[in-house]
């Protein structure tokens, strides 16, 4: 058993949740009356327009309602309902890249969002319902439109603006966005960085249902503008009204879709509810990370991303928190950037991923000392299990001993956190997301639903519902069904699984082992092996692939592809430049079909794949290799046995 660290009791002043009896009870609490505690916290934390007459109906399972017959509206309950209160209190902290600030208090954020919400209707005639694709930088206007669309019922997709034209065109086409909103570009290390032409690419194509483009002007370089579709932010915003009545939505009502990779074909727009995904993302904001009135709160996740629309934008307005939104990269100017701003800004909670830690201890162990950090009082991870040596950088370097870190495990789909330790309560053990909140009836389970024994490593799943949880991929229900509810049974109904892994140590502790499926998680963010395979099988010389995830230093988990060749590549006449060539080349198509976030860290030409008799690749085999495992697998129901050792040689 590793060491325990107890949370630091005297950081905290009166947290919601003070020690684990109080957590126990609420565990008892949900199990005793599971809907009767989700309407307490809904008739606390939610300010309703209509009263809800149901709270979790099951009857079209697993397409489950929660708080039907409820209406309210999402941008009132991060904004409107604080104007009382908190008029003058900052909501959103911005710093550019080159150090420029902005600061946009609660009443200055609800005019933004207001005049955005009229110029949306009025100028684009955007309504309930439709949908609007977001391809924008860390900037605050990002989150001025998603709460806009909020306001009036529009249904947001933000696609990461590191994703290619084609990625881009390809979730516009299938969310059937009719309003795209994009920057000309933004800043990254000093310099400016263009998003517009991206845009312009992918409506060259089957985009007909865009019809207008609205772009905010940030870092003012030159672009091309189409006329009749494409209207500059700036100038339209300023002649539009400050005032704008929340559209009363219903619970259900779709709130966003985010695309996000699966196992197979191409990517899924995850589709989150209005009610149920607030509710989860303030109460998690106010358990995990303990947000006091006072505090300033730091998440570096780029709002492209889940965690940046739950812990940069809902979670936090919707908790009244004042949230920190950051353009640049924590290694520009130097490594010392994270924790200078935190210095500036007092930070009292920061919120990452092991990839950037491992980034900033490589590059800057010592950086950290050059800064007063004190203010921190808790540490957040996410998007990966975290390595020990990370781990304890964050907790002695960045933490000076004396925080809580809240490693916190959950995915696109389940809207918030599911397993995370609460800061002023849980002991915590490095590498463990520690116990599932109160309310999240997670379990490790063998596929028919027996709990795995202590140790063993068997399938996280969830398996009651909860209010945060997808409620359908847009337009595709049966994929729905399968990807989510098709794996693991209990009690013979089929209950949610994550697709990952787990294990639970004797005294209850759970460690995130990993994905069990075709996803690689590089950096944090998920790519699926079926995604990169299609994209290489572009390339013209390229008969057929395999990618893999290989450990990375830094990445967790890079890329690796197994490629055969139609042909063998001749242009130099030399057989290493051509190779080096060809691999080139096939990572250039990576970047115009995915972006660079998919690029291949290594790739061997090999002559076949290790496929079964009926075809199927064999990627243990593969995974094993790439990992400089020995084979230890049965490579007798292979075609061919032999390719295992030709491949090995090539190593
Ligand atoms: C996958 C979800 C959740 C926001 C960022 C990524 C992995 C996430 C942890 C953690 C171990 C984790 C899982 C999960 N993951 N958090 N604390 N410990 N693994 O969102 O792209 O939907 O990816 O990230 O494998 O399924 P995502």
């Amino acid at each position: 058993m590793s060491t325990m660290f107890q949370p630091k009791k005297e950081r905290f002043n009166n947290p919601l949740i003070k020690n684990m009896c109080e957590y126990q009870d609420l565990v008892a609490e949900f199990e005793n009356d599971f809907e009767g505690t989700w309407a307490k916290f809904a008739d606390e934390k939610i300010d309703w327009f209509k009263p809800y007459n149901k709270v979790l109906d099951e009857s079209e399972a697993p397409f489950y309602k929660w708080f039907s017959g409820g209406e309210m509206n999402v941008a009132h309950q991060c904004i409107d309902r604080h104007l009382e209160t908190k008029k003058n209190k900052a909501a959103i902290i911005f710093e550019g890249d080159n150090g420029d600030q902005k600061i946009l208090t609660y009443r200055e954020l609800a005019y933004e969002v207001n005049k955005t919400a009229n110029l949306f209707k009025g100028q684009f005639n955007i309504k309930k319902g439709d949908r609007v694709v977001i391809y924008m930088p860390m900037i605050p206007e990002a989150a001025v439109t998603m709460l806009a669309c909020a306001k009036i019922g529009a249904i947001h997709s933000v696609v990461f603006g590191g994703f290619s034209s084609e990625a881009l065109r390809d979730r516009i086409v299938d969310a059937e966005a009719s309003l795209v909103v994009t920057a000309d570009g933004a800043f990254r290390k000093g310099k400016p960085y263009m998003l517009k032409p991206i845009v312009d690419k992918a409506l060259e194509h089957d985009c007909e249902c865009v019809k207008n483009v609205c772009i905010v002007e940030r870092n003012g370089e030159d672009i091309h503008w189409e006329a009749g579709r494409d209207y500059s932010y700036n100038e339209l915003i300023k002649s539009q009204s400050p005032k704008c009545e929340a559209e009363p939505m219903e619970s259900e009502d779709p709130l966003f879709l985010l695309y996000t990779s699966g196992s197979t074909g191409k990517p899924k727009g995850v589709q989150h509810s209005s009610a149920g995904y607030i509710l989860w993302a303030q109460m998690t904001m106010e358990w995990v990370f303990d947000i006091q009135e006072n505090d300033t709160y730091w998440c570096t996740a780029d709002v492209g991303w889940i965690t940046g629309h739950t812990y940069i934008v809902y979670g936090p307005l919707a908790a009244g928190a004042t949230t920190v939104m950051f353009e640049g990269v924590p290694t520009f100017p130097d490594a010392g950037r994270c924790w200078k701003m935190v210095e500036e800004y007092q930070i009292n909670q920061f919120y990452t991923a092991p990839t950037a830690i491992r980034l900033l201890h490589k590059m800057g162990e010592n950086e950290p000392d050059k800064y007063d950090l004190s203010s921190l009082r808790i540490l957040g991870t996410v998007g990966e299990p975290i390595d020990p040596p990370a781990w304890k950088w964050y907790y002695e370097k960045i933490g000076g001993s004396n925080c809580s870190i809240v490693d916190t495990y959950w995915q696109t789909e389940t809207g918030g956190h599911i397993v995370s330790p609460l800061p002023a309560a849980t002991p915590i053990k490095p590498a463990s997301a520690t116990f599932p909140l109160p309310g999240i009836i997670a379990e490790i389970i063998e596929e028919d639903g027996t709990p795995t024994e202590v140790g063993e490593k068997g399938f996280m799943c969830v398996t009651k519902p909860w209010p945060s949880m997808i409620r359908n991929i847009w337009n595709d229900p049966e994929r729905f069904k399968k990807s989510y509810f098709g794996d693991c049974k209990k009690d013979g109904q089929p209950v949610y699984f994550t697709g990952d892994g787990a294990m639970m140590e004797e005294d209850g502790y759970i460690t995130i082992t990993g994905r069990t499926d075709d996803v690689i998680n590089v950096s944090g963010h998920r790519m699926g092996t079926a995604e990169v395979e299609a994209a290489i099988k572009k390339h013209d010389n390229v008969a057929s692939v395999a990618v893999v995830g290989k450990p990375h230093p830094i990445k967790g988990e890079g890329i690796f592809a197994y490629v055969v060749l139609k042909s063998v590549p001749m242009a130099h006449g030399d057989d290493i430049a051509d190779e080096l060539e060809t691999m080139k080349e096939i990572n250039a198509v990576i970047k115009t079909e995915i972006g660079a976030i998919a690029l291949c860290d290594a790739m061997i030409f090999v002559p076949d794949l290790p496929k079964t008799r009926s075809g199927k690749i064999m990627r243990r085999i593969l995974r094993s290799l790439a990992k400089g495992e020995e084979i230890t697998q049965d490579t007798s129901t292979l075609e061919d046995p032999s390719i295992v050792d030709t491949i090995a040689s090539k190593m």
